[in-house]
């Protein structure tokens, strides 16, 4: 290597104008991992607990990036790539300044960051981002592994594949039926499969056409995938169906479909209980993890611009102190150091086990221990309001910092040691629509960035369909004005005053007519069909199904004030930028502006 792990943005972000380092580490009750648990969630239980393991699609293509000293040239666009060499917005550079297809924050709705005053992260999935290959892979098997130790299923389920692309978020299981469904925002189904097995155009609208049905599509009877700890728990109950339809025989006696969801369900909470996954991560987290060196850049640029930082987690401190330890070690560890908890100094305060979502609830009671970092002991906090509110941290400036760890707790404790005189004033950022977004927006207006890795990808192929989306409106247009023809045709055939010979004319035209509208219905669908497998080739566009926007899609944009694909992507932005919402468009601009 030309030059050390520790880059030179490291170098020049050294020596932080430390403000007090308070540092919060709570937990709760329950301990479920590595998000330990948020149980406390009522039908969201198994959501909720598996919060912060969701996403992780798309990793970028290792291929596509040529390094070139402190940054990477794109070789298609020639943009400068910065996340992944860990430079930020403000790493000085000679050249303009571009953010390259895919590593955007988008904004739905107007943040100006000099409102925010403190910005959190949640860990897993969030600032640690696994990879599906291997860390889903794991959870996958194990879960396998408790099926046939455990309950009793056949032992040919070992031999089984995991296929970590095949699954993707936003889908819905249906326990009862032994389906997969992808909808779009107004919760009409538009892809259905049984196990592996689409269904045709009559099945589905014989399970799923009755309007009072669409109404529903919720737990008990239903499973939201909305999480990407969540896509190989429905992939392995897709193999299930299969397998129990094709030998209902070789499952245990009385099984069905929603018990064999059941199944996985608690299998999973073993397989993540019993520890075996965090040990398995700690042996080697580069396995498991993506490293991200623009992480502790990111964190000094914001605590230099005057903000605070904080990390809320439901996983424990001892996870937690791993996972960290290794995604800030490039520019912490000393050789041979271990676990020395120098990376609690990019964070003012830090809760570990904080049992999201119920953590956000205004009546949560979880007591506050604080947690000594070497022994991981608990001891009390006894944390008073007085004790926080008026000693700012600016009186704090100058003495060294107090490194505190803390587990359990609520908002309201959160709140206390950050000293943010409003909830608006915090900036969240978190992967999870129900656990971390919905539950902390509602509930306290914190505003909120959804890390989405998915979108990477699917921004990169949109911006390559230009031609494809043309080529789908033309053939649209073509269907309408065919169609309109269609309907004059009938329209004069309706007439006293045609002669017979006229109207044998028009009715061969009218054949004629209908046979060019079903040839053109018919590129049109396979041109859409072919356009959404360049996404995915089963589900398609993960935004979209067909021309509405998915039911992942309505949820992104109903809970979230910015997303983007990966968390360090905010930092290729001014910490005191004022981000501004894209224009609304209505029906009428898309055509007369051609958008
Ligand atoms: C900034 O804060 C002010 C006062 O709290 C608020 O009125 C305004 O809407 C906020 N602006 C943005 C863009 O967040
Ligand atoms: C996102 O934008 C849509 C459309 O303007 C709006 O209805 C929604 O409330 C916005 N989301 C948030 C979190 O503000």
């Amino acid at each position: 290597m030309l030059f050390s792990r520790r880059p030179l943005a490291a170098a020049l972000h050294l020596a932080p104008l430390s403000p007090p380092l308070l540092l919060l580490f709570a937990s709760a009750s329950s301990s479920c991992s590595p998000a330990a648990a948020a149980s406390a969630s009522g039908s969201r239980d198994f959501d909720g607990c598996f919060q912060g393991i969701s996403w992780l699609h798309s990793f970028p293509e290792q291929s596509l990036w040529i390094s070139s000293g402190c940054t990477a040239v794109r070789m298609d666009s020639g943009a400068v790539e910065t996340a992944s060499t860990g430079a930020v917005w403000s790493t000085p550079s000679a050249e303009p300044r571009s953010i390259s297809v895919g590593k955007e924050v988008f904004c739905n709705r107007s943040l100006n960051m000099r409102n925010i005053t403190a910005v959190g992260f949640d860990m897993d999935y969030t600032l640690a981002q696994y990879k599906p290959e291997t860390f889903e892979a794991l959870a996958y098997y194990g879960t396998i592994e408790k099926l046939v130790k455990d309950l009793r299923y056949p032992e040919e389920l070992l031999t089984w594949e995991f296929d970590w692309k095949y699954m993707v978020r936003g889908l819905v299981l249906d326990k009862k039926r032994g389906n997969i469904l992808k909808m779009d925002r107004h919760k009409y189904v538009k892809v259905a499969y049984h196990g592996f097995k689409e269904l045709s155009k009559e099945e589905k609208v014989a399970a799923y056409g009755s309007t009072l049905i669409r109404d529903s599509f919720d737990e008990p009877d239903y499973a939201l995938i909305d999480t990407l700890f969540s896509l190989g728990e429905a992939y392995l109950f897709a193999q299930l169906v299969d397998f129990m339809d094709k030998n209902p025989g070789k499952v245990p006696a009385g099984t069905d479909y929603p018990l064999m969801y059941r199944d996985v369900r608690s299998a999973v909470d073993l397989c993540h209980r019993d520890g075996t996954l965090k040990r398995m991560v700690a042996k080697d987290p580069a396995r498991y993890i993506n490293e991200d060196l623009a992480i502790v850049p990111m964190l000094e640029m914001i605590r230099k611009s005057g903000r605070s930082t904080f990390l809320v987690t439901n996983s424990l401190w001892d996870y937690t102190d791993v996972v960290m330890n290794y995604l800030c070690g490039p520019y912490t560890s000393d050789v041979g150091s271990g676990l020395n908890h120098k990376w609690l100094q990019y964070f003012d305060i830090v809760i570990t086990g904080s049992s999201k979502p119920s953590f956000f609830h205004d009546d949560n009671r979880a007591g506050l221990f604080e947690v000594e970092p070497d022994s991981g002991k608990l001891l009390n906090a006894d944390i008073q309001a007085s004790k926080f509110i008026g000693s700012p941290r600016s009186s704090h400036q100058h003495s060294t910092p107090v490194q505190k760890v803390y587990q359990g707790g609520n908002v309201g404790h959160l709140h206390r040691l950050l000293s943010v005189a409003s909830s608006s004033q915090i900036l969240y950022v978190g992967d999870h629509i129900y656990g971390d977004i919905l539950r902390s927006k509602k509930v306290l207006g914190w505003r909120t960035m959804l890390v989405i890795p998915e979108l990477e990808q699917e921004v990169k192929l949109l911006s390559e369909s230009k031609s494809t989306r043309k080529e789908l409106r033309h053939l649209r247009m073509k269907r309408d004005s065919i169609e309109d023809r269609i309907h004059h045709l009938e329209w004069s055939l309706k007439l006293d005053d045609v002669t017979e010979n006229q109207k044998e004319k028009l009715f061969s035209e009218h054949d004629n007519l209908l046979k060019q509208r079903e040839h053109v219905r018919r590129l049109h669908q396979e041109a859409q069909r072919q356009h959404h497998q360049k996404f995915h080739k089963v589900w398609g566009q993960l935004m979209k199904t067909g021309y509405q926007n998915s039911r992942f899609a309505h949820q992104v944009e109903r809970f979230a004030c910015l997303y983007s694909s990966q968390v360090t992507n905010f930092g290729l932005y001014s910490p005191n930028k004022y981000y501004r919402p894209s224009e609304d468009y209505m029906p009428h601009e898309f055509d007369v502006l051609g958008l």
